[in-house]
């Protein structure tokens, strides 16, 4: 599904992460964890094209689907293909995935209208199919309300939501538990594990929650001095040590 080999990534000249190498397949959560700064949402970036100007990947490959989507020092014209579409993600700053001006109906709707020709009534009703799937309570109201109108937590699982509307594949998840209290983040890794399931979808995951790993993760891979180490399903075992 995913494959990450030998990655270096560095912002201006600084190396971040290197040699990075990791696998995630269908109906899988792998979660990468790691102090503040080592590099997580780095290599999620890089991996989705969005290191910015001043970040690049000086060595490696990564394959989505058995496609290239960056080899030879470039991205490949397939990971604009499949950006936003089978290739989905979360970022760390919810806030950022929404525009103030629209509610989220619209904004699923235009979501959704990337990648296929749908109706405005047809994409209501898959939105709010979405979001009953995430359990919200009420869906018509988070569907009819502006991103201020909703707590932190729920726009985390909006986000969550609006990423999940294209079928997605791959998700890249970054910190999304982060405005969750306790509660709801266990509400919330239910939820996940449910859609991985039944969709068959693939997950990496960043977190810095030890717990959110715990619970979640098929597989850990634990950042230390720029290096990705495999921790396996234990990964109290590794941080302990
Ligand atoms: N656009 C950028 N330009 C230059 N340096 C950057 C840029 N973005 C991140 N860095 C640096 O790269 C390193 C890794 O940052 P990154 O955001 O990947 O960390 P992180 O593991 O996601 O941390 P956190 O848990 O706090 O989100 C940090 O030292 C950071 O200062
Ligand atoms: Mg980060």
């Amino acid at each position: 599904m995913l494959e990450v080999k030998n990655l270096t990534i560095e912002y201006e000249n600084t190396t971040i992460v290197r040699d990075i190498s990791l696998t995630v397949e269908s109906g899988e959560i792998y979660s990468i964890i790691g102090k503040s700064g080592c590099g997580k949402s780095t290599i999620l970036n890089a991996i989705s094209g969005m290191l910015g100007k001043n970040g690049r990947i000086t060595g490696g490959t990564i394959s989505l689907l058995g496609n290239t989507i960056f080899e030879n020092g470039r991205y490949t014209p397939y990971l604009k293909k499949v950006l936003g579409k089978e290739l989905a993600t979360i970022s760390q700053h919810p806030d950022s995935s929404f525009d103030p001006l629209f509610t989220i109906g619209n904004q699923m709707t235009e979501v959704m209208r990337v990648s296929e020709r749908i109706s405005k009534k047809d994409a209501r009703t898959k939105g709010l199919n979405i979001l009953s799937r995430l359990h919200f309570s009420d869906p018509e109201r988070v569907w009819n309300s502006y991103p201020h109108e909703l707590s932190g937590g729920m726009c985390q699982r909006v986000a969550v939501a609006m990423a999940l509307s294209n079928k997605a594949t791959l998700l890249l998840a970054d910190e999304p538990t982060s405005a969750l209290d306790v509660t709801s983040q266990a509400e919330f890794i239910k939820q996940l594990q449910e859609i991985v399931q039944n969709d068959n979808l693939a997950v990496l995951l960043v977190t810095h929650n030890m717990a959110v790993a715990g619970a979640l993760a098929d597989r850990t891979g634990y950042i230390r001095n720029g290096k990705l180490e495999e921790a396996g399903g234990n990964v109290f075992a590794v941080t302990a040590s």
